[in-house]
């Protein structure tokens, strides 16, 4: 088969090579790959930033893949050939606690990804494609939407009326949007573009700030919220952030801390930490159960993830470019019909 595999840090070692189709074993999925999408997580391993120590060996890059069943282990029960099947990045995180050693199962590094003609995925950490959704539309699940509902649903017990606010207009914050206003909350979204902001309104958000034209984004929250602020952050920008972030947060509100895009250290303001008695909670993705509930979630509320570019199999690299740029919601390779 073709696969794409990272042999070395920046998009010149990622190679196109020609490898075995991989063997099953008894409780795994052949898969026919039909789509994957990126994450910044594929960049921030492409740029040698991200858990360096575990991506020593090449490997096929790209966590998140639909496509559907062709063959079969043994002892499979839960999924038969023809199936329409999501991957999830933890395949050894089912439920519960998450495990020491997850990381190092990772898919789309350092175990194999999607972004080859098959892949083999565990029975048990297999998800169905929610029928309402594409193979494309399915890929940009497993890690922007889970990490999303991961955080909003299992750990913050979001209810209708709440309060979130979702930073700039990257995947995992377009489906904060989607997600947060299809439960019932009320969201405040920003962005660097009034271009991108008009198109988040119409996906439910109910407020929105350009963080260029408007730099104190907690102040301008603080007065959204009639000085209450906001009863959840999905913090994805990083560094310092957190401080504007406990600024603008309702009193035993909850921080997700999810991303790092402007930076991985923070130097946190402890007093308004405490005086605003602020949850912080550290997210990586998110369970094989949660994904399940999740997908039921998205087949009831009818979302359909926003796409922002669909690339060919031959054509990754500028699928990469792309993610370098940056994009409204997600960038999908299509590797097969
Ligand atoms: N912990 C986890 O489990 C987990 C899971 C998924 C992602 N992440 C992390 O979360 C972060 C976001 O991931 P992603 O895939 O959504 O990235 P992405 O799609 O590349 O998002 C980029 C967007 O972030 C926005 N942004 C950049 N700087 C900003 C700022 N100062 N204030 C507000 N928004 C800003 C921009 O939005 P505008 O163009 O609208 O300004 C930009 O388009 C990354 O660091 C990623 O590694 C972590």
């Amino acid at each position: 088969m073709k696969a794409w595999q990272i042999q070395g840090n920046g998009l010149e070692n990622i190679k196109q090579i020609e490898v075995a189709i991989p063997e099953p074993g008894p409780r795994q999925l052949l898969v026919k790959v039909k789509a994957v999408s990126l994450n910044y997580r594929d960049k921030a391993i492409v740029d040698g930033e991200y858990m360096p120590e575990l991506m020593t060996e090449p490997f096929i890059p790209v966590s998140d893949a639909s496509g559907e069943v062709v063959g079969v282990g043994s002892e499979v029960k839960k999924f038969k050939v023809g199936d329409r099947v999501t991957s999830t990045m933890l395949p050894t995180w089912i439920d519960g606690t998450p495990n020491p050693d997850d990381a190092v199962n990772a898919l789309g590094g350092p175990k194999n990804g999607g972004l080859a003609e098959y892949m083999v995925l565990d029975e048990n950490a297999t998800v169905m494609t929610p029928p309402n959704l594409t193979d494309e539309e399915a890929s940009t699940l497993p890690i922007a939407a889970l990490t999303v509902w991961f955080s909003l649903v299992e750990y913050g017990k979001i209810k209708a009326g709440d309060t979130v606010l979702v930073q700039g207009t990257g995947g995992v914050s377009v489906f904060a949007i989607q997600i947060a206003s299809a439960l019932g909350a009320k969201v405040i979204a920003t962005s660097s573009s009034n271009e991108k902001l008009a198109k988040v309104k119409q996906l439910g958000a109910t407020e929105v700030i350009n963080y260029i034209e408007t730099p104190n984004v907690a102040e301008e929250v603080l007065r959204i919220t009639d000085g209450i602020g906001v009863n959840h952050v999905l913090e994805v920008v990083g560094g310092d952030s957190i401080n504007n972030s406990i600024e603008a947060l309702a009193l035993q509100g909850n921080i997700y801390v999810i991303g790092f895009l402007k930076g991985l250290v923070s130097k946190l303001n402890l007093f308004p930490l405490l005086a605003k008695q602020a949850r912080i909670q550290g997210i990586y993705v998110g369970n094989h159960r949660a994904f399940e509930d999740m997908t039921k979630a998205f087949a009831q509320l009818d979302i359909k993830p926003i796409i922002d570019t669909v690339y060919s199999f031959e054509d990754a690299i500028e699928a990469y470019k792309h993610l370098y740029k940056g994009a409204f919601g997600k960038i999908v390779i299509k590797v097969a019909e």
